[in-house]
């Protein structure tokens, strides 16, 4: 049986109306909430205002709440809701404060919020405010709508503001567990055969592979496989919470994606998934034997101190309290973050590729860059421009790894100067390049690389100290840290001291990484995913003056007993400028006390290194609990800002505002 209003095949009777829920723009959801029990008559298109767009995550959920509720919406007039089976009568079930079908809108609502609390809390954002804005849209819509049914005489019970918000709080607080359990125990019901593993007898269309790799782009539609099935996600696309690297799937199998960025391998993503299938795969066509090869099967063993962000690909962190213990942070706690797989990298086989602009292009091997070039080493700072990420979320969510404050680290790093090599592979002194470009061997599944520039002017400059370095605190780096070789640009952030270097370009061009241009930089903290424009902003290099309290954590409770309190941290500056100053208070930023710093002598404009700091002095008495704070001041006096909101943005990058730690104080 065809749709009459898009022409595409009905899927089989039975799927019901649960099953859609993401995209009102998407036909073979619409089949699908066509296609339950009596009802085979075709919908109109949904009316425009349900169709909301945004690449972000929270926009995504909002989407795909409010979508629920759109969609419900344009089905009222015909809703099919005698069609659930007795005894689910969820008006009676609640004391009749809900009808089915604001309950069953709950209940779709409640199953993305879960189901993508879930994958944010392993990658990608905290959790704290997702569930309250999902809802809070879809309950928005809701009552766009059932003012709009109400006209059309419907019987609704919501009538007003508070009931909506009492109702959400009743659900969202004590019954989202059992709503979701609800939710999955129907959906079981009504189609069992969704899972994509579960293959009953269905009407889908078949497909081979060759179909579904004509569907690369937008204006194609983006197909994808997964095991049997086929799904149209191009309407996900822009919803992914992984950006346009879901295209690195277009037209092919998910399996190798998936074994890429493990986080997707999810019960509730293999859901969302069921929500664009459009067809299957022809039964020999199942049979091609994919290489989904575990590309995380070879990392390293790592410190079993640190505190894991995200295991593949592995991104962690050292707890705080123990950061500020050394100078030189040792190489197992340092932090790692790692964008994709560690390579293996056999260091007789090794080669560093130089090319570029009025340069020939040459091939180093490892013992060439170890002997042939003088052995620099210097101390420098390494941050990640998500440290203290956690923190940003906490005012709104942002999207990225929830780094604490320990994503940073100072070593001692040894290698061959840039400069020097740059000019062994033959850079004319008069070069009009702009940037050096830097590429590492770690590659994603398409086969690009971890990429990363520097203005060559900071290669180039005679105090810059970019190093190529195999070496941190006197060992040969370990193979998380960029084994064999990896770019040291001190002062400037994390992201472009690429690992397990390859190739280096010099170029009148930036890196056209993923990591250089769409990613790591800063933005106003009005700027949503919505209306981001990358291009508008540079890619961060120096990064700002920053402190942290490493002693006392937050949330401790130290004895009334104790005469004093020492407070530790650790502070540092972007660009070479030295730490002057670290100012700490102990009443939220009433009174102020100056830290002692601890540190090597350092270079003007080359203070590269962190500079630890203590105080101690008296335990206030009288008090219950203390508020503490450091903010620490720059050689150019640069100060950090006080509070986080105006330097929110929604990568959650650059967080440099005061850092602040509640404690208590028991008596005894
Ligand atoms: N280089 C490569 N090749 N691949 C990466 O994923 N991550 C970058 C940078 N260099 C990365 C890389 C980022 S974002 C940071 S913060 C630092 O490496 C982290 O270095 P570390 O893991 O040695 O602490």
């Amino acid at each position: 049986m065809q749709c009459c209003w898009c022409g595409r095949p009905h899927p089989p009777s039975g799927r019901g109306f649960l099953s859609g829920s993401v995209s009102i723009r998407d036909h073979a959801a619409l089949f699908r909430l066509e296609s339950h029990p009596d009802g085979r008559r075709c919908l109109p298109p949904p009316p425009d205002d349900f169709v909301t767009r945004g690449n972000g995550f929270v926009t995504t959920l909002a989407q795909s709440a409010r979508t629920s509720w759109g969609w419900e919406c344009v089905r009222h007039g015909e809703a099919k809701w005698k069609d659930f089976p007795a005894g689910e009568d969820l008006d009676e079930n609640f004391g009749g404060f809900l009808t089915k079908r604001t309950m069953m809108s709950f209940l779709k609502c409640t199953r993305s919020a879960v189901g993508i609390l879930q994958m944010q809390s392993r990658v990608w954002m905290e959790t704290t405010a997702v569930l309250p804005q999902a809802c809070s849209v879809c309950s928005s819509v809701r009552w766009k709508n059932t003012a709009a049914n109400q006209d059309k005489g419907a019987n609704y019970q919501f009538r007003n503001v508070r009931w909506r918000h009492m109702v959400l709080g009743v659900v969202t607080g004590t019954g989202a567990i059992l709503a979701y359990g609800l939710y999955r125990k129907q959906e079981a019901e009504l189609k069992p055969e969704t899972s994509p593993n579960n293959k009953a007898q269905t009407s889908y269309p078949i497909y081979t592979r060759q179909d579904v790799a004509k569907h690369k782009t937008m204006e194609s539609g983006i197909w994808v496989t997964y095991k049997s099935e086929v799904y149209d996600i191009t309407n996900f696309v822009e919803l992914h919470p992984g950006g346009d690297k879901i295209l690195l799937a277009a037209g092919g199998a998910l399996e190798p994606f998936w074994s890429m960025y493990a986080v997707h391998k999810q019960e509730h993503v293999y859901e969302i998934l069921e929500e664009y299938k459009i067809g299957e795969l022809s039964p020999e066509e199942v049979q091609v034997t994919l290489d989904v090869a575990d590309p995380y099967g070879k990392e390293p063993s790592r410190h079993p101190v640190l505190k894991v962000n995200s295991l593949k690909p592995f991104n962690a962190e050292p707890p705080l309290e123990i950061l500020s213990e050394n100078y030189l942070t040792p190489n197992e706690i340092f932090f790692i973050r790692n964008h994709l797989p560690v390579p293996e990298v056999d260091p007789k086989k090794f080669s560093l590729k130089i090319e570029g602009e009025g340069m020939k292009s040459i091939q180093l091997t490892l013992h060439d860059i170890q002997t042939k070039f003088p052995k620099h080493t210097i101390t420098a700072t390494l941050q990640c421009a998500g440290n203290r990420r956690s923190q940003m979320n906490a005012v709104r969510q942002v999207k990225g790894l929830n780094w604490g404050s320990a994503a940073i680290g100072n070593a001692k790093w040894t290698g061959a100067k840039l400069s020097d090599v740059l000019k062994y592979a033959g850079l004319p002194e008069n070069t009009d390049a702009k940037h050096v470009q830097f590429e590492g061997l770690d590659k994603d599944i398409t086969g690009s690389s971890y990429g990363a520039s520097i203005p060559i002017r900071k290669a180039l400059a005679k105090d810059g100290d970019v190093l190529l370095a195999y070496e941190m605190n006197d060992e040969a780096l370990s193979r998380d840290h960029g084994f064999p070789l990896r770019v040291i640009v001190p002062g400037v952030v994390g992201a472009r001291n690429v690992k397990w270097l390859s190739k280096i370009v010099v170029s009148k061009e930036e890196s056209k990484s993923h990591w250089q241009v769409n990613d790591y930089k800063g933005f106003s903290p009005s700027v949503n995913w919505d209306n981001v424009d990358f291009s508008s902003a540079p890619a961060i290099q120096e990064l700002p003056i920053q402190s942290v309290i490493t002693v006392p954590s937050n949330g401790q409770q130290l004895s009334s007993d104790m005469d004093e309190i020492t407070v530790k941290g650790y502070a540092w500056s972007g660009g070479g400028r030295e730490v002057i100053r670290v100012d700490v208070s102990l009443d939220g930023g009433e009174t102020w006390h100056v830290a002692d710093l601890s540190g090597v002598k350092l270079n003007e404009g080359q203070a590269w290194a962190w500079k630890l700091w203590q105080l101690t002095v008296p335990l206030p008495k009288d008090q219950k609990s203390l508020e503490i704070i450091c903010k620490a001041v720059d050689n150019q006096y640069n100060v950090q800002p006080d509070t986080v909101a105006p330097i929110w943005n929604l990568r959650g990058v650059l967080n440099n505002s005061w850092n602040r730690v509640k404690i208590t104080i028991k008596s005894k």
